[in-house]
């Protein structure tokens, strides 16, 4: 009865869709989180049963599994132009002035909006569906993101109908990464020993070309919609059109106003000058545009942008202290970060006491020296940093920044690895704060997430020399006569403390493996390493080349692992904590016994698959001997389809007459239970030419 499964998916996706609506353009909800998780898992159900009635729309996609290889590009419809910047309220008044004389004394208003600091976007409706999402690249041609944007919540994949609502446009707006979701992700990548990203601009640019729509819904992107094109005219005003964006369900921030003079222009960029940072986005200015979309057209385009409009900016936020001193940091990895220590000073909404100075060669480039009065902007950027010297402030006893060549925690002389823009100290077992910070990884909530045991404890323990490794935690328990001496620490917390040591045993493996605290192995990596080895044994005998293999996991990464588990030392770690009873295997069995069966066979996973994840499914190819690729080529032997594959990709492979299976067929093709490996053959590799899909 396809008719009827037909309407109970259709009735499912429009009551999602319109709860989605509600929760984010309303803020309200009338069903609970677990009802509407029910609801999307029951329209998932429904489109694995009968993947041909599966919408591209549907409000399953929220949550990615798509990967792209490569962005197709495409060309926009309508041009995207960029605008005039200026810094002056002189400037403004001559745009003003050139706004009056072309439209030869006719009234006309200004639409006031902040500028947000994000990534343009061009989304094209179709009959109220998302189409298409494409970047600005070059202004005439962008990459194609749809997958990508079609997991921000608050972005409707389906419009509310409205009366008047064009069937055909595109919506302008800008992409960004919410503050607070910035720095998340960054205290995040300080935790791993990762690059901070510099501002939220890049963190969100870069997330949008992530391969992996999965992982770009995890990032929590939004959207601003800022302007509605269509091929003839359906408004008389730009401030219409923002109504309607609004109605017809796309996120508009309310923060913009129609201003009847530049006086009131001004009022405008006058407010909100401070007032935006308390805003959880990103601005960097106002843009100003006539209202009216027919004296828009009188008015006109330059070569790149409209005469109609012009960007005021707000000047970086800077201020000027004084240089007290350089803090030398040592990180969790031996990196030197020179700090400086300035006197407090209020910039940007918050007090700076403290601004990076990212390494030696900046230092040298400010021919800074202590005592110096400095300048300090927040731009885009949220640490501050040191701009410039003001040189004639300089006292003459300014003292000159001399580096240090040896750690100023150990002594040890550092070292300037080739290509590397940090200092390093390479006395990875003694240095005291590269020991204590890795402690203090290994009992953060990612890792071990020993209750009881937070990282200012750990961290005494270790001044107190009671705990120098990870696996000295687990003879604290049996120290319970030394701890009890402590102060601050009562028979209530040292309870506390052995519980969660206790408990941490139960932790499983890959976050152990995180733990470690190996370099360049964040969460992710540490996650697809230990699923693909299954246990440390294994892993400890991979090559770098081997684990350079498993996806996700580059060379760098892959030398680094590699040479972490040689060390003898960390050898000896690793056996304390597996005789401590820490998991440093998977649990649960191996999903299949390892054989040959796919040995010459490459595949393609697409979709979410109902009885394994994709890292099990990837992991049960490779360890029968098959191969992994993203793409689809005449080459390829299967394309293993899960729940929401794309058509795209079914095309291409019934194209390319290459097999389509599920997930099912897949196992089918593996030995039986109890079938060993060693009675196993490959199979005949598919037979050219064969058609659609195989299995039924
Ligand atoms: S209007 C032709 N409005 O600023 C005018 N742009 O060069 C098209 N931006 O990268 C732009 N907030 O993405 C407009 N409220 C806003 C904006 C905005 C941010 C970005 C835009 C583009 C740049 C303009």
């Amino acid at each position: 009865m396809p008719d009827a499964i037909q309407a109970q998916m259709q009735a499912l996706t429009e009551r999602l869709h319109h709860l989605n609506y509600q929760y984010y353009q309303r803020d309200t909800s009338e069903v609970s989180d677990q009802e509407f998780d029910r609801l999307l898992a029951e329209l998932g159900a429904l489109e694995a049963a009968h993947p041909a009635l599966a919408q591209p729309n549907s409000p399953t996609q929220r949550v990615g599994g798509t990967v792209t290889k490569q962005f197709a590009t495409a060309p926009h419809r309508f041009p995207m132009l960029s605008l005039g910047n200026t810094y002056s309220e002189d400037d403004l008044r001559e745009f003003d002035e050139r706004v009056q004389k072309g439209l030869e004394g006719a009234p006309y208003r200004y639409v006031c909006e902040l500028k947000f600091d994000g990534v343009a976007m061009s989304l094209a409706y179709q009959n109220g569906e998302l189409h298409q999402g494409v970047t600005r690249g070059d202004g005439t041609r962008g990459d194609v993101v749809t997958a990508n944007v079609r997991t921000i919540r608050t972005l409707p994949l389906h419009l509310r109908p409205a009366p008047g609502q064009p069937a055909d446009f595109e919506v302008r707006g800008e992409i960004f990464l919410p503050l607070p979701v910035f720095a998340e992700l960054n205290a995040e990548r300080e935790q791993n020993g990762e690059a901070l990203l510099a501002n939220p601009r890049n963190a969100a640019s870069g997330t949008l070309k992530l391969q992996d729509s999965a992982q770009v819904a995890a990032r929590k992107l939004r959207f601003f919609a800022y302007s509605l094109l269509t091929p003839g005219r359906h408004f008389a005003t730009h401030s219409e059109a923002l109504g309607a964006l609004a109605s017809y369900g796309l996120p508009v921030s309310d923060t913009w106003r129609v201003c009847a003079s530049l006086a009131e222009v001004l009022d405008f960029i006058h407010h909100w000058e401070k007032q935006r940072f308390t805003l959880p986005v990103a601005t960097d200015g106002i843009v100003i545009k006539v209202d009216d979309l027919r004296q828009q057209d009188q008015l006109g385009l330059t070569a790149k942008s409209p005469r109609w409009a012009i960007a005021y900016k707000y000047p970086a936020e800077a201020a000027r202290t004084q240089l007290r001193e350089v803090q030398y940091n040592v990180g969790r990895t031996g990196a030197v970060t020179p700090v400086a220590l300035l006197a407090p000073v209020a910039l940007a909404g918050t007090i700076v006491k403290r601004a990076t100075l990212h390494n030696a060669n900046q230092i040298a480039a400010l021919d800074l020296r202590l005592g110096d009065t400095v300048l300090v902007e927040k731009g885009g950027e949220i640490i501050p940093k040191i701009t410039g010297v003001v040189l004639e402030a300089r006292p003459a006893d300014a003292v000159p920044i001399v580096y240090p060549t040896a750690c100023p925690a150990c002594g040890t002389p550092l070292v300037r690895p080739e290509g590397e823009a940090h200092f390093r100290c390479p006395n990875e077992r003694g240095c005291p704060p590269q020991l204590k910070a890795r402690l203090e990884h290994y009992v953060s909530r990612k890792a071990l997430n020993i209750d009881g045991l937070g990282a200012e404890t750990v961290g005494r323990l270790f001044d107190l020399g009671m705990v120098n490794t990870p696996a000295d935690i687990y003879d604290l328990p049996a120290r319970r006569a030394e701890l009890v001496t402590l102060e601050r620490l009562g028979e209530k917390s040292i309870d506390n403390l052995i519980a969660g040591i206790e408990a941490s045993k139960q932790v499983p493996f890959p976050r152990v493996l995180f733990g470690l605290g190996i370099r360049y192995v964040g969460e992710t990596v540490a996650q697809k390493l230990a699923q693909h080895y299954r246990d440390i044994d294994a892993l400890a005998a991979a090559t770098a080349e081997e684990m350079a293999a498993v996806p996700e996991v580059g060379g760098v990464i892959a030398v680094a692992a590699a040479a972490w588990l040689q060390e003898p030392q960390n050898r000896e770690l690793l056996e304390r904590l597996r005789q401590a009873g820490v998991q440093l295997a998977l649990t649960g069995e191996a999903p299949v016994l390892a054989s040959d069966r796919l040995a010459g066979l490459t595949f393609v996973l697409s979709g979410v698959f109902a009885e394994h994840s994709r890292d099990e499914l990837q992991h049960i190819i490779v360890s029968n001997g098959g191969k992994i690729t993203g793409s689809i080529s005449k080459k390829l032997s299967y394309l293993v389809a899960g729940e929401n594959m794309g058509p795209a990709k079914r095309e291409k492979a019934t194209g390319f007459k290459v097999p389509i299976i599920s997930e099912a067929d897949l196992m089918a093709l593996l030995p039986a239970p109890g079938e060993t490996a060693a009675d196993t053959d490959a199979p005949e590799p598919p037979a050219t030419g064969a058609q659609g899909e195989l299995f039924g």
